[in-house]
């Protein structure tokens, strides 16, 4: 048995005889449900490993404070049968530890006991049973608890930089490692492992990270015990460079997520001795555009199922991966080089983990995809495209809003904007960037489209679904790009009223067509004008288009404290009609909220309507935010 060896058994859990003892073990590694009998069943202190094998997979739980529970049970109580325990057994190994205090109920022979499980944020740290005649049942009243005091909770620090699939990793791996016992923490300066999950898209994301590696080369000298794990998409494209860097432990790709945890957990340091020597791993793809293989296909959707977490930044959101990779090639784009070629997961897989958190109270799911819109799954003669997709997931009762990020003009199946006429879970929002409204920029970008054929798109898109909201992305300074070229994109985004825009400057990217054939030849100082301009552009166009919210009612999804109060009260205590507002809303703090459009909205109201739909009357606008009155929860 690998107990630990500052782990005894309580003396007092055997004080008895003639009783019985039921002792829970929780390791790290392990539960050992010890039953001590007259007769000690030997198949019963063999269980956890017999639920491994069942399934076929080593389970996930439990922090590395080791807690130990013994009571003795009173010979009137005799025998527990077995499947008390199988049950007690099921729910500590399968329960979904949140923090603070939880209680869960069992019934022995129709008494019922409450179990109350003391947790931090990642494992369970203490188990007290009680039964309604705690006298009758136990010997000693009171439980009896035992932490083992050579473990500490290992601190984890996270940094996580770019788009909404790295969030989602990012928060795949700290579920996983939560379960292994690690708490989070603000300060990197306090922790022992520091995860970095990376960006390539822009140079300016790249230099970020290696800045932080220069902070974390600083903290290793005096805290040399400190694992660095960089992953994403910069430890794929740099590899074998990256692990060479003084402050890095472990390199892995965004294939290789997966694995992450356990490289981790195998390079924590026993000692100071065993730090000096530095353990290092790499695991990246070495051929990224071969066919992803189905085997790490199906790790990667293993690993997703079980570590997708409700428990994210904003309540009762989630973000589910349908598609991986992508095979478009845009000129400037790293993605297709790092992230590999493009595949869509099962729909079974994605309704499953769809379902399984709108049972923990998820209500939004955003579906992301590099190309959303290309989804595209076979299954024996029939073909699931994002359009079949949504409706797969809007039969899901709890959800209540679907969103869809990011789809690609030239892929666009009109059928999605049915699915989002006909069926109101689906919202009105399309994030589809452009990129340029030159022709000729759009070609030599190896977009697939002219820049009339993606506004003939968005204006279908408004003909099908009237109050759609539009989103877009647009490149400036890409190479060749004229001032003529640059007028075309700001007359596409005067024709095309973007509810936003993202603005970013042409950065070359090492591997990429654009950067091996073309010169890199619009000054930085044009670059920065452009960006500038543009942005002044879409928000002068938005200011004015949200206008006409001004006195409507929404509903919105709130998201919870605004993070940045950007109105003192007295701004916002003027309603739409000009009158003062008179009621108690604005006693309460700034919160922040979104629409079904993606439209934020802030307004004052209780924390307690943090994930949950309430209806906000609009009382002024900017480009950005909508500014409102709660009208009722
Ligand atoms: N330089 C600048 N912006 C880029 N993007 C992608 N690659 C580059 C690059 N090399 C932008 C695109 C894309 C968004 C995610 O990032 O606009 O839609
Ligand atoms: Fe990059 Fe183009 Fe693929 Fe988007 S569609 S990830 S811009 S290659």
């Amino acid at each position: 048995m690998d107990l630990c060896s500052a782990c005894t058994m309580p003396t007092h859990a055997s004080k008895s005889n003639t009783s019985n003892t039921l002792l829970i073990i929780l390791l790290p590694t392990k539960v050992i449900i010890w039953f001590k009998a007259r007769k000690t069943p030997a198949h019963i202190s063999n269980l956890p490993n017999r639920y491994e094998e069942k399934l076929g997979r080593t389970l996930p739980y439990h922090g590395p404070s080791a807690v130990t529970l013994g009571m003795n049970l009173s010979p009137s109580s005799l025998p527990i049968p077995n499947s008390f325990i199988l049950k007690l057994l099921h729910r500590l190994l399968f329960y979904r530890t949140r923090p603070n205090k939880s209680s869960l109920f069992l019934t022995l022979r129709k008494r019922k006991f409450k179990i109350f499980m003391h947790t931090n944020s990642c494992s369970i740290q203490e188990i007290s049973i009680f039964a309604p005649q705690t006298a009758f049942y136990f010997e000693n009243r009171s439980p009896i608890e035992y932490s083992c005091p050579s473990m500490k909770t290992p601190k984890l620090h996270v940094k996580c930089f770019g788009c909404q699939m790295n969030k989602l990793d990012s928060s795949l791996v700290v579920t996983a490692l939560r379960k292994k016992g690690f708490e989070l923490c603000e300060k990197a300066s306090q922790a022992d492992v520091i995860l970095i999950n990376t960006c390539s898209v822009r140079k300016h994301a790249e230099d970020r990270v290696t800045s932080n590696l220069g902070h974390m080369k600083h903290l290793k000298k005096t805290r040399p015990k400190i694992v660095v794990a960089v992953v994403g998409c910069m430890a794929q494209r740099v590899g074998e460079d990256l692990l060479e860097h003084d402050a890095v432990n472990i390199v892995a790709g965004p294939s290789h997520i997966p694995q992450v945890p356990e490289m981790i957990m195998n390079a924590l340091p026993k000692d100071v001795a065993d730090a000096a020597t530095g353990s290092k791993a790499i695991s990246v793809t070495e051929k990224i555009r071969q066919k992803t293989d189905s085997q790490v296909s199906q790790e990667l959707d293993d690993f997703e199922l079980t570590y997708d977490s409700d428990e994210n930044h904003i309540k009762h959101q989630a973000f589910v991966r349908a598609m991986r990779g992508c095979n478009n090639f845009c000129t400037y784009c790293i993605v297709p080089y790092v992230r590999g070629p493009e595949t869509s997961r099962p729909p079974q897989a994605i309704i499953e983990q769809i379902k399984k958190l709108a049972q923990n109270g998820i209500q939004q799911i955003t579906l992301l995809g590099q190309t959303i819109d290309a989804y595209h799954y076979e299954a024996g003669d029939k073909t699931y495209r994002l359009a079949d997709l949504l409706e797969m997931v809007a039969d899901i009762e709890s959800i209540k809003w679907i969103h869809f990020i990011t789809s690609h003009p030239g892929k666009f199946d009109t059928a999605i904007f049915q699915a989002m006429a006909n069926n109101r879970k689906v919202t009105p929002y399309l994030h589809i960037p452009a990129q340029s409204g030159s022709d000729r920029i759009l070609r030599a970008m190896n977009r697939g489209y002219t820049a009339q054929q993606y506004l003939d798109l968005i204006s279908e898109a408004r003909q099908i679904v009237p109050d759609v909201a539009i989103a877009s992305d647009f490149i400036v300074g890409f190479p060749g790009e004229t001032d003529e070229d640059y007028q075309a994109t700001k007359n596409l985004i005067t024709d095309a009223h973007f509810k936003n825009s993202f603005i970013f400057k042409y950065s070359p990217r090492p591997g990429t067509h654009a950067t091996k054939r073309l010169e890199d030849n619009v000054p930085a100082e044009v670059k920065k004008q452009r960006n500038i301009e543009l942005l002044e552009l879409q928000n002068s166009i938005a200011e004015e288009d949200n206008k006409r919210f001004k006195g409507r009612t929404l509903e919105v999804l709130v998201e919870g404290l605004s993070p940045r109060p950007h109105l003192n009260n007295a701004d916002t205590q003027t309603l739409a009609d000009g009158s003062a507002a008179t009621d108690e809303s604005w006693q309460h703090p700034q919160l922040i909220a979104r629409t079904a459009h993606d439209y934020i909205v802030v307004f004052n109201g209780p924390e307690s309507l943090a994930g949950n739909f309430a209806k906000v009357e609009i009382t002024d606008t900017a480009a950005l935010t909508l500014f409102g009155r709660l009208k009722q929860s």
